[in-house]
C-alpha cells in the first residue's frame, strides 16, 4: 500500500461572501476544521469541521418533518452526509465529525464541504460559500506519524484530581510500535499539562503502520486552579519524542476548578508515591466525568457501610475481601477484643484464649476433619502449610489445585514467572483442575498417581480459567475427588477460606459429608481480625514437626478473642441463612433487571459470592462493558471486588433495595452506551480499563 503525505491543507472559498445583504434563511460559515496529516488510499479517514449558523433558521439534526440539516462532503465523485451533533440556533456553532473512505488514488484529492437542508436546498444553491480543501501529495510516510482519531477527557476537574482520558490512535508512520520494555525501544503514550509530563502509558499491544489502537490513561490534575492545556503525544523510548519529529500533539483545554479538593487526595498521593500495593476498588480514578467523587481513602466502616474522608457513605460488598461476614466492626466481636486488650498481644507461651479456641474448633460439629489445629495470620499461611504437610505425609511432590489458594510461592508458580517473579519448574509441580470437571480431575489423578502428594480445592464457587467465580459444588465431583485422591494414596485438602462459616452448616464438608484430610479456614474466622487456621486429621497433621512453620504472630491474642466471639455468633445467630437469602434475592433481582434492560448477561457463583457476567464474545467490548458497569456501581455508591459481591449478615432489606436501584441505573447506562458503539463506550469510561 502506498502512502500519501499531504502538504498543509489550504482553504479556498470558491464564492467569496457578497457585500452586506439581507439576512438569508440558509447560510453557513466554516470556522475551523481538522484532517489527519496522512491519508492512505482506500482507508477510512476521520476529520471534523466547525460550522456556524449564519442564517435565520434553526438547524435541526432530526426534525419530525424530515428536513434535517446535514453537512455534505464530496470526495471525488462520492457524496457523504454527516449529521449535526445537536440542534444549532442562528449564530451558534457545532463540530461535525466525518468518517469517510479516502479514494484509492495517490493523486491529490479535492474535498468539498457544503450543507444541505433535506428536501429544501443545498446551502451553496442558496448562495452560501463552499469549503474546499486541497492537498499536495508525497509518496512516503515519515517514520513517526500518528493520527488522533478520537479523544475524550473531562473539561473541568478539581485540583489534584486523577482523571481518565481515552484516545484512539492510528500509526500513520512507517515505524512498528514495539511494546516490550526489554527492547528499550518501546513506544509509549505521554500526557503533558502545560508542558510538564503528567502521565505515561504503555500501548495495550504492538501497533504496526496503519493499525489503530485504543488507550485509556490516568492523569493527575495540577494543584493550582486555572486554565491549562492537556497534550497527548508519543515517545519512542531512548530515541525521541514524536513531537521532536514534527508530529502534532492532540491538545485540549483543561479547567482546574477551585472546587474543594477531596479530603483523601493528599493521603492518596502518599499511597501512589510510597505504597504501591494498596487496595483500591476504583483503580486509581478519583472522580467520574460528571464530577462524582469516588472513594480514595476510607475513614471507617460499620455494618455493611464504609465512609471516605469526605463523609461519603458507600455500601460495601467486598466486606474485607470476605472476612467481615458479620458486618464491619460487629459490636460483640469488638467488645471481646476490647476485653482482651491489656494482656499483651504476642506472648512467649500460648494465651488461654488460643487453647479455648482450639477446643471450640476441634470439639464441635461444623468442621468434621478437625482433630488438630495450627493457627496462622492469613489464608495463604495455612494453604502453604497444608501443601507442605501433604508433601511430607506422602513423600511426593505433585499438587493438583482447583481455585485460588493465596499469594505464596507454591501457588504463584502456577501463574507464571512474568506476573509473579516466582521461577517455574519444568515439569511443573502444581497443576490446575477445572472446578466440577470430574473427567479431567480423574484423568490428572490417574496420570500422576505415583507422585501425587495432594489435591487442594475450594469446594464451592472455585474460580478458575476465565471465570472469576465458579458455581456451587457438584456433589459427584466432590465425592470422586475424595475417592480418587485417596485411591492414589494422596491427601485431600479443602480450602474453606471463603466457605468456612458461610456455607450451610458452617462448612462444605459438614453440608456434603465429604470430609477432607485437612481444611484451611481464614477470612470469617476473626470477622476482620487477622487469624486463619489449618484443621486436620491427626494422621496428617502429625508431620508438623517435619514442616518448617513458625510465624511470629500466629498466637496473637486479640485476634483469638475476636475469633472466639465470632464463632459464638455463627453458632447462635442465623448468619448463613441470612447471607444466602440475601444473596439469592440479589441474584434474582439482578437477573430480572438484566432482562428488563434487554442485556445479555448472567449471574455466576453461589449466592454467598456472586458476580454478573456479560455474555459478550468480543473481548475488547467485553472489557469496556465490564469497566463501565463497575464505574456505574461506584457512581451509585456500591463498592465491589471487581464486580464480585459478598453479602454479609449486616446487609438488610434497605441495602438490598438501594443496591438493586443502583444496579438498575448501571445496567441501563451499559445498554445505552453499548448500543451507541465502541466509541461511545470508550467515551463513557473514566476508570482505566479493568482486566
Ligand atoms: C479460597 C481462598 N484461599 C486462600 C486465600 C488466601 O487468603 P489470604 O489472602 O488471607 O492470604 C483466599 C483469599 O482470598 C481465598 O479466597
Amino acid at each position: 500500500m502506498e502512502y500519501i503525505e499531504l502538504e498543509p491543507l489550504s482553504i479556498a472559498c470558491i464564492d467569496s461572501p457578497p457585500a452586506p445583504e439581507p439576512a438569508r434563511a440558509h447560510a453557513v460559515r466554516y470556522v475551523d476544521h481538522s484532517l489527519p496529516s496522512h491519508f492512505i488510499p482506500g482507508q477510512w479517514c476521520r476529520a471534523w469541521v466547525d460550522v456556524r449558523n449564519e442564517g435565520t433558521q434553526r438547524w435541526e439534526p432530526h426534525p419530525p418533518d424530515g428536513q434535517a440539516v446535514n453537512l455534505v462532503l464530496r470526495v471525488e465523485q462520492v457524496t457523504h452526509q454527516f449529521p449535526l451533533p445537536h440542534p444549532v440556533d442562528p449564530q451558534e456553532a457545532a463540530r461535525v465529525q466525518m468518517v469517510f473512505l479516502w479514494p484509492s488514488t495517490s493523486d491529490p484529492v479535492v474535498l468539498t464541504v457544503d450543507m444541505v437542508k433535506q428536501n429544501v436546498t443545498y446551502f451553496s444553491d442558496a448562495r452560501s460559500a463552499l469549503l474546499q480543501l486541497t492537498s499536495n501529495v508525497t509518496a512516503n510516510p515519515p517514520t513517526y506519524g500518528v493520527d488522533f482519531l478520537e479523544f475524550s477527557s473531562p473539561a473541568t476537574v478539581c485540583p489534584k484530581a486523577r482523571f481518565g482520558i481515552w484516545v484512539r490512535l492510528r500509526n500513520s508512520g512507517s515505524l512498528h510500535w514495539d511494546i516490550s520494555a526489554a527492547s528499550g525501544r518501546r513506544v509509549r503514550v505521554v500526557a503533558w499539562i502545560n508542558g510538564h509530563i503528567v502521565a505515561g502509558e504503555s500501548l495495550p499491544a504492538p501497533v504496526g503502520p496503519l493499525q489503530i489502537c485504543d488507550l485509556h490513561m490516568v492523569v493527575s490534575a495540577p494543584v493550582v486552579p486555572g486554565q491549562y492545556v492537556l497534550e497527548v503525544n508519543l515517545v519512542h523510548e531512548g530515541i525521541t519524542y514524536f513531537k521532536a519529529k514534527n508530529v502534532s500533539s492532540m491538545e485540549t483545554p483543561l479547567t482546574v476548578s477551585s472546587a474543594s479538593v477531596p479530603a483523601g487526595a493528599a493521603l492518596y498521593d502518599t499511597a501512589l508515591r510510597s505504597n504501591w500495593a494498596f487496595y483500591h476498588p476504583s483503580l486509581g480514578v478519583s472522580r467520574l466525568a460528571d464530577g462524582t467523587a469516588l472513594p480514595q481513602v476510607l475513614e471507617r466502616a460499620k455494618g455493611c457501610h464504609v465512609w471516605d474522608l469526605d463523609g461519603r457513605r458507600f455500601i460495601d460488598y467486598t466486606m474485607g475481601w470476605g472476612c467481615a461476614l458479620l458486618g464491619h466492626g460487629n459490636d460483640v466481636v469488638e467488645a471481646a477484643v476490647r476485653r482482651s486488650m491489656g494482656c499483651g498481644p504476642t506472648l512467649p507461651l500460648p494465651h488461654r484464649l488460643e487453647l479455648e479456641l482450639t477446643d471450640m474448633l476441634c470439639q464441635t460439629a461444623e468442621i468434621p476433619c478437625a482433630e488438630v489445629v495450627a493457627f496462622g495470620k492469613n489464608g495463604s499461611d495455612v494453604c502453604t502449610l497444608a501443601v507442605r504437610l501433604a508433601r511430607q505425609a506422602t513423600g511426593r511432590k505433585i499438587i493438583l489445585f482447583c481455585g485460588y489458594h493465596g499469594w505464596q510461592d507454591w501457588y504463584s508458580e502456577s501463574l507464571g514467572f512474568g506476573g509473579t517473579g516466582v521461577p517455574e519448574r519444568q515439569p511443573s509441580l502444581v497443576l490446575r483442575v477445572d472446578f466440577n470437571d470430574t473427567t479431567s480431575l480423574t484423568r490428572l489423578i490417574v496420570a500422576h498417581r505415583r507422585d501425587l502428594a495432594g489435591v487442594i480445592m475450594e469446594p464451592s464457587g472455585a474460580s478458575g480459567g476465565h471465570r472469576m467465580v465458579g458455581e456451587d459444588i457438584d456433589l459427584e465431583f466432590l465425592q470422586t475427588a475424595a475417592s480418587a485422591t485417596r485411591e492414589a494414596g494422596a491427601v485431600l485438602i479443602f480450602d474453606e477460606i471463603i466457605t468456612g462459616f458461610r456455607y450451610p452448616k458452617g462448612s462444605v464438608q459438614k453440608a456434603t459429608g465429604v470430609v477432607p484430610d485437612m481444611a484451611c479456614f481464614g477470612k470469617a474466622v476473626g470477622n476482620g481480625y487477622p487469624i486463619s487456621v489449618l484443621l486436620g486429621r491427626h494422621s496428617v497433621m502429625r508431620h508438623m514437626d517435619r514442616t518448617f512453620y513458625g510465624p511470629t504472630f500466629k498466637g496473637e491474642v486479640y485476634s483469638m478473642a475476636a475469633a472466639q466471639a465470632a464463632l459464638t455468633l455463627y453458632r447462635t445467630e442465623p448468619v448463613i441463612d441470612h447471607v444466602w437469602a440475601y444473596g439469592r434475592r440479589l441474584q434474582e433481582g439482578i437477573s430480572r433487571l438484566c432482562a428488563e434492560a434487554g442485556l445479555d448477561a448472567s449471574i455466576a457463583g453461589p449466592p454467598f459470592r456472586t458476580v454478573l457476567h456479560f455474555n459478550e464474545t468480543d473481548p475488547k467490548r467485553h472489557r469496556l462493558i465490564r469497566t463501565l458497569y463497575l464505574q456505574e456501581l461506584l457512581r451509585g455508591g456500591l463498592i465491589t471486588y471487581s464486580g464480585i459481591m459478598l453479602p454479609s449478615y449486616a446487609h438488610t432489606e434497605a441495602e438490598l433495595e438501594e443496591t438493586l436501584s443502583v444496579i438498575s441505573s448501571a445496567l441501563r447506562k451499559v445498554k445505552q452506551c453499548n448500543e451507541g458503539g465502541l466509541a461511545e463506550l470508550h467515551r463513557a469510561i473514566e476508570i482505566p480499563l479493568v482486566r
